[in-house]
């Protein structure tokens, strides 16, 4: 995937990010009043501050991100999104990786009618050089989502051995000359630390060649594998898609005969994050991301925990690619879970 240029765009220069399939999301998720929508990624906002009004004032919205900051503006907008016009719905920020939200959820008694996790990063995130996202512009080796913890691009371009490295750029940056590129940065590496984006850029090209006629930076794969190791991006997926699969298990109905398993039992929290008949949509943007949604939502439609809201997946608009570069990778993939 190439870095999306957004920075062209009106909407996203206010905002820092173009919600992506706005009006299909609505329509699949189909946010009613007093019901709870949890957005796994707020970023900034867009998918939460269009269902807020939608829930209303008896509504309730749950907001995660591992970002700080954007947890923070995604509140605000959401916020005043109702606002103006109507009593808001209960908002509830919650600060950290999607993978433990579950958890935190049902040790808050939440309990989501509707969720989205739209995956990878948010546009302000790659144009602000700080981050460390982007091999167009230089900042400091980051590209944390979450700035406050765990090891950074620098870390791992720095310390990790160089078979890792290529195992790294292989399987998540899908990256052919892997090897190479490995190769390159131990041997920059051990003239002095690669500190910077475009210094770890300048490595990169100086083995990979680009495609002849092709737009695309022989940086894009190496920077994606390392921001998908960084932030653990597959891991978390996988431990959110486990949780959402737990759920549905709890909500099937019980066997004649057996004990209900919502009576006070082993089990710490005996009420799932999820509600019966609960709307569950994830947007990915490779299919890194993809590949373990569909397998995992197919499954889950085979032993009838779920229904499939989407079958295929559903993809942008070409009018909505040609105004959101970002959109063209994008799939959509919604179960409703059975039960209840
Ligand atoms: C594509 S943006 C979401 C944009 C949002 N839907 C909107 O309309 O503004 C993805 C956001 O998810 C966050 N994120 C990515 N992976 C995460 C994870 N594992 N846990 C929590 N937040 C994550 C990023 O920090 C980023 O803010």
């Amino acid at each position: 995937m190439t870095e999306p240029n957004v920075t062209g765009n009106l909407h996203a220069r206010s905002t820092g990010h173009v919600p992506v399939l706005l009006a299909e999301i609505l329509a699949t998720l189909q946010p009613r009043p007093g019901e709870t929508y949890a957005d796994a990624t707020a970023g900034r906002g867009g998918h939460a501050s269009a269902v807020a009004p939608l829930v209303g004032a008896t509504g309730g919205i749950v907001l995660n991100d591992a970002d700080a900051e954007n947890l923070e503006f995604a509140a605000a907008r959401v916020r005043a999104s109702t606002a103006e016009n109507s009593p808001t719905p209960t908002v509830t920020p919650i600060h950290g990786n999607f993978a433990l939200l579950p958890r935190r959820m049902e040790q808050a008694g939440l309990r989501a009618n509707a969720f989205l996790a739209d995956l990878g990063f948010a546009s302000n995130q790659i144009d602000r050089a700080e981050r460390g996202f982007s091999f167009a512009r230089a900042g400091p080796l980051d590209m944390r989502f979450d700035a406050s913890r765990g090891l950074s691009a620098f870390d791992l371009v720095n310390q990790a051995p160089e078979r890792e490295l290529a195992r790294i750029l292989r399987e998540f940056g899908e990256e052919p000359a892997a090897g190479r590129v490995a190769r390159a940065i131990v041997a920059a590496r051990a003239t002095g630390a690669i500190a910077t984006t475009d210094a770890l850029a300048d490595v990169i090209r100086s083995v990979v060649s680009k495609p002849p006629d092709s737009g695309i930076d022989p940086a894009t794969r190496s920077f994606q594998g390392l921001r998908i190791a960084v932030n653990d991006e597959l891991g978390s997926l996988d431990a959110l898609l486990a949780a959402i699969e737990s759920a549905a298990r709890k909500l099937r109905p019980d066997p004649p005969g057996s004990v209900p398993k919502t009576v006070a039992g082993p089990g710490p929290h005996p009420v799932p994050w999820l509600a019966p008949g609960a709307r569950v949509a994830i947007l990915t943007f490779h299919s890194l991301e993809d590949r373990p949604v569909k397998a995992h939502f197919a499954d889950m439609c085979k032993s009838g925990l779920a229904t499939d809201l989407a079958p295929g997946g559903v993809t942008a608009t070409e009018e909505e690619k040609r105004s959101n570069p970002r959109a063209r990778s994008a799939r959509l993939r919604a179960i409703r879970l059975n039960g209840g």
